[in-house]
């Protein structure tokens, strides 16, 4: 259940944008954004709010109102209060949509592997949690090898309800459920998360009773982290989930006015669009100096990919547009990428991600007197140290004319994780808008979709079938 907390306590863990970095006043004409440019998307920042804004009245777009919704919350947290006291393990079968988000509430506030590791009480009398989201034979087997079947809860997570991966490992446990522990306990391991209406998932669910819950039609794989898709397995994992959505609905608040200025979602993706368009920068690094956030990072690679990698506008018009986002970990990838980042070509944007305050402290002993060289570090703590590496490694960008952004939230929990995952959507519909192409929809992956239907031998697609078998090649011209 969640703790109140004061207006004072939600203002202190407020989330920050710091994005001096970016601007030509400090960074130089030739490689930062002039304020003029910023100023110069105004009115068409006022124009995409409105549409955004109608979009959500209309119930087009559905994501932004997902904090407010009460009835999920209460029945997730029904369900879950139970299910953590009966289940050792929880299984999440999704993948994309389906499965990022999860994983990264897992990191970022229950532990991530390490509590995995730790007996039931070390982690805080909560299941352990796997994500089968590759279908990966080895892996698959390994995780069922962990998973015994009487103490394990399955998760199937899909909104179409046909994902074939998805689909072929919940076959799988099925029939292993069936097999190992009889017809009439199947029902008991297994969940549903799906559509209300449509998919094979619906249809099985709703046929053999099995607990679901409901992915609102209107919310896409990517931007479902909000709905039952994040909302259960967190509260499986002993997430406070009304912490996340005020968090979300903070944010929420935040990003309602369209002022380029005090919009952090806005500015963040103006300023990505204005990098893109002016300077080439068509790559953004988002740089997490936190492990608990790292997964943040890659849960907004798909949000950002997806949703913006577009061949048609709006009008049609071939534009072949998007950003590539790349996730990076600091300070380890000080040691892997930065060499990239500083002096290899100028076609990215960083966003650091900062933590403010970490859970523990680590001070670092002063020890050996006689060797400088190490001695300087006593005293410091480890902390400290991350910090100041962050710091140095965004000055150094500067002065190399690489240009970045700070996202920082205050310390890492249920409230400010929220700010940023909504920050982030909002962040990607609107700048969807300035690119002029629908963020919300996924053709290219469908193509791949329809092309496995195919090859694995579904009714209804065997023409993708065909097509792919006429284009390989008739002879090993290329093959070594
Ligand atoms: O964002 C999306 O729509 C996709 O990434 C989906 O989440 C992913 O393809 C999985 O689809 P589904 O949830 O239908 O199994």
């Amino acid at each position: 259940m969640s703790r109140w907390r004061s207006k004072r306590w939600q203002r202190r863990m407020s989330l920050k944008l710091d994005f001096n970095y970016m601007m030509s006043e400090f960074l130089g004409e030739a490689n930062g954004i002039s304020a003029d440019d910023l100023r110069g998307l105004r009115e068409v920042a006022v124009k995409l709010h409105q549409e955004l804004s109608e979009g959500r009245a209309g119930g087009n777009i559905g994501f932004y109102d997902l904090p407010y919704d009460q009835d999920t919350v209460e029945a997730i947290e029904k369900f879950a209060g139970k299910a953590i006291k009966q289940y050792e393990n929880v299984v999440l079968l999704g993948i994309g949509g389906s499965s990022l988000g999860p994983r990264a509430l897992h990191s970022a506030l229950a532990g991530g592997q390490w509590a995995n590791m730790a007996d039931y009480k070390g982690r805080g009398k909560i299941p352990r949690f796997f994500f089968a989201d590759n279908i990966d034979p080895d892996t698959f087997a390994r995780i069922l090898g962990f998973a015994e079947p009487r103490k394990t809860l399955f998760l199937v997570v899909t909104k179409s309800g046909t994902t074939a991966e998805t689909m072929s490992q919940f076959l799988i446990v099925r029939d292993m459920l069936e097999r190992k522990l009889g017809k009439n306990k199947v029902a008991k391991h297994l969940v549903a998360v799906t559509d209300a209406q449509n998919g094979r998932l619906r249809n099985v669910a709703d046929r053999e009773g099995l607990t679901n819950f409901i992915i609102p039609a209107n919310v896409g794989g990517r931007f479902s982290i909000f709905t039952p898709v994040g909302l259960l397995p967190a509260a499986l994992m002993g997430i406070d989930i009304r912490q996340l959505l005020a968090g979300a609905a903070a944010m929420d608040g935040r990003t309602k006015e369209c002022d380029l200025h005090t919009n952090p979602a806005y500015v963040a993706a103006a300023l990505l669009f204005l990098a893109d368009r002016t300077h080439g920068r068509n790559i953004d690094v988002m740089f997490s100096y936190s492990d608990a956030l790292f997964e943040v990072a890659d849960w907004f690679r798909q949000l950002w990919a997806e949703s913006l990698g577009k061949k048609h506008s709006l009008s049609g018009k071939d534009v072949f547009c998007g950003l590539t986002p790349v996730s990076a970990l600091g300070v380890t990838d000080q040691h892997s990428q930065t060499q990239l980042y500083m002096e290899g070509p100028f076609d990215k944007v960083t966003i650091f991600l900062a933590v403010e305050q970490f859970g523990q402290s680590m001070p670092i002993p002063t020890l050996y007197d006689g060797l400088p060289d190490l001695h300087y570090l006593g005293g410091h703590s480890l902390e400290e140290l991350f910090q100041a590496e962050r710091k140095a490694t965004e000055y150094a960008m500067l002065q190399a004319g690489r240009p970045s952004m700070t996202i920082t939230v205050p310390e890492v929990n249920p409230f400010t994780l929220g700010q940023l995952l909504y920050m982030l959507e909002v962040q990607t519909a609107f700048a969807g808008g300035l690119y002029n192409i629908n963020p919300f929809d996924q053709p290219g992956v469908e193509l791949g979709k329809k092309l496995t239907y195919g090859m694995m031998g579904r009714q209804g697609f065997e023409q993708v079938r065909e097509d792919y078998a006429n284009r390989q090649p008739k002879q090993d011209k290329y093959e070594i």
